[in-house]
């Protein structure tokens, strides 16, 4: 049976709707009930009311958590949800929580990933799928791509290699989700064929 998925994101949402286009061709199987966005003039909201996807705009998370149980969510992709879920939230639906991030982690966590990379200097940046612990930017790794930085490249022209990286990896590690191909040992995530 499909399983039933939900996007939290606060911003533009060029992640929820690369999701939301593989869903719609068929190459992600699951269903996807609402996005949960906690800023009113976030971009996202018109990407999924294109799409025809429920928003609940909502930033308390008692009635998130009740919106979770009620639509029986069996998995949470954060995309760009820049408000940090409490303890209590990541312990009542552990494992089944998954961010991204834009750095290749445990390197330049927190809010502004691309450009800690891109100011330190680095030659090789990438992006981060994984389970969302209770530490910020910290739960176990999906899957990782790298990035080049090279010398001519800008803050812009970084971020847009990053974002088309991060619109194939997330599909990607959601669907190997969905079909129940990942398992977890300590900190370290199992890929099964
Ligand atoms: C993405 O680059 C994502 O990796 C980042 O927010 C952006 C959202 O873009 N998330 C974090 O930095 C989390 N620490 P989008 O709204 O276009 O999907």
């Amino acid at each position: 049976m499909n399983k039933n998925i939900a996007v939290f994101a606060s911003g533009r949402g060029s992640n929820f709707l690369a999701i939301a286009k593989e869903i719609k061709k068929g190459k992600l199987k699951c269903s996807l009930l609402f996005l949960i966005c906690d800023n009113p003039r976030a971009g996202v909201i018109n990407k999924a009311k294109k799409m025809g996807i429920k928003v609940i705009l909502e930033s308390n998370e008692t009635r998130i958590a009740e919106h979770i149980k009620r639509e029986k969510i069996n998995l949470i992709i954060l995309a760009g949800f820049m408000r940090i879920l409490s303890k209590e939230f990541i312990r009542k639906h552990q494992n089944r929580i998954i961010n991204i991030h834009p750095s290749l982690l445990p390197s330049f966590k927190g809010k502004w990933g691309i450009k800690y990379a891109f100011d330190y200097g680095v030659r090789v940046t990438g992006v981060t799928v994984h389970f969302v612990d209770e530490l910020i930017d910290h739960g176990p790794i999906i899957l990782q791509d790298t990035v080049k930085i090279n010398t001519n490249d800008t803050i812009h022209s970084l971020e847009e290699r990053i974002h088309r990286i991060e619109h194939r990896i997330y599909p990607k590690a959601i669907k190997l989700f969905l079909e129940g191909k990942l398992s977890l040992k300590g900190r370290k995530v199992k890929i099964s064929n």
